[in-house]
């Protein structure tokens, strides 16, 4: 098992614990608890670890829990039980309950103790981790939400054993990411222990949950606020991604989308001559030999070209005609890049048809 703190800026430091008894730091925890847990995880984990008073909660998750109205739910659930700010909220799921949980817990009277437990490798290395927590409304995606830092990450490996192969996949894209653009150590790893990292091996997983996390939190540290220009490095692949997951009407998967969204950034990259020679290469290779889609037409839904290029000039990032990407200059290493829209469209047309 493995434990560290952070300090990031606007709060108190976060505890982050990984392996496959990390729940054990609930019992550290004597205040009393609401615990907010999706049903498809196994609660069996949890209760040996519970002292002090705790109301456990089942609730929905994917989709349907990031719609405002059920949050209003959920704050009723804090505000019948009278818990107050000395109180803990404890979130346990994949990234749609971290994502809904937290946002409840900001916004409780203006913010209850947090401690995220991640049931999904997304969640684990990416959704629980970094103090962002959004709820849909109007039919728009993480419209609504706050900054707001846990107390704790706990990523519990056991919880990976039940998680189907395909939700491992979709988070190991992220990883990748932070390979390509932050980490040659991790991409390293990853490149020489695909067996161990798929079979669920957990002293693989261990280093590779850990490792991302503390990659995620050392750019959360430098920017949390996403103004300093260095926080959009986790942004690497999901321009495109995003642009790819539009022109399916949604039907694509995040992991998926990012994937080739990746590829096709690198690619823009090198055109552009920001990256080196070999990372296009290299990052097709990495992805290509975790099964992750490299191309459009490994994708199981076609895209809308027209629909696609529409959500890239919409992108909510671009500013006078300009968006600031991440580029990968060479592996685990990126540079800050303006780079015109209509370029930028140029580009991933030739990438999305
Ligand atoms: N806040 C952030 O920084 C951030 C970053 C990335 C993604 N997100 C959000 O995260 C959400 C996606 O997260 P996700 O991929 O974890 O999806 P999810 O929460 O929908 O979970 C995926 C599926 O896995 C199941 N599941 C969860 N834990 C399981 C377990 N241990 N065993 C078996 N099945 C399990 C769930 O029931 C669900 O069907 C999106 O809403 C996205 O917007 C947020």
């Amino acid at each position: 098992m493995i434990r560290f703190s952070e300090s990031i800026t606007s709060q108190q430091d976060i505890d982050v614990v990984v392996g496959e008894n990390a729940l054990s730091y609930l019992r550290e925890i004597q205040n009393k608890k609401a615990i907010f847990y999706s049903s498809s995880v196994n609660i069996d984990f949890i209760k040996p670890h519970l002292e002090g008073e705790y109301t456990l909660v089942p609730i929905k998750d994917g989709e349907e829990a990031k719609d405002i109205q059920y949050s209003l739910e959920l704050l009723k659930v804090l505000f019948d039980g009278g818990f107050d700010r000395g109180d803990y909220v404890i979130a346990i799921g994949g990234g749609s309950v971290t994502d809904t949980v937290g946002f409840i817990a900001s916004t409780y009277m203006r913010g209850l103790n947090l401690i995220n437990v991640p049931t999904t490798l997304l969640g684990m290395v990416d959704a629980g981790i970094g103090g962002k927590n959004g709820v849909n409304f109007g039919r728009i995606k993480n419209i609504i939400g706050t900054f707001y830092q846990p107390r704790a990450i706990i990523a519990d490996l056991r919880f990976l054993i039940s998680l189907p192969s395909e939700e491992v996949r979709k988070g190991l894209a992220e990883v990748i990411k932070y390979g390509l653009v932050l980490d040659k150590e991790l991409y390293d790893f990853l490149a020489l222990n695909k067996n161990s990292v798929l079979s669920k091996d957990p002293e693989s997983l261990e280093y590779v949950v850990q490792r991302s996390i503390q990659d995620k939190l050392s750019v959360v540290k430098e920017d949390e606020r996403e103004t300093k220009g260095v926080r959009i490095v986790l942004n690497f692949g999901h321009t495109i991604g995003h642009a790819i997951e539009a022109g399916s009407g949604f039907s694509i998967p995040h992991g998926y989308a990012i994937s080739v969204g990746m590829v096709c950034e690198a690619k823009i990259a090198e055109e552009m001559g920001y990256s080196e020679e070999g990372v296009v290469e290299d990052s097709v290779w990495i992805l290509s030999h975790y099964n992750l889609p490299i191309s459009i037409d490994e994708l199981s839904s076609k895209i809308d070209l027209k629909e696609a290029l529409f959500a890239l000039s919409k992108d909510k990032k671009v500013r006078n005609g300009v968006l600031l990407m991440p580029f990968p200059t060479r592996i685990g290493d990126w540079k800050r890049v303006e780079v015109p829209i209509e370029t930028l469209k140029g580009f991933a047309e030739q990438c999305l048809k």
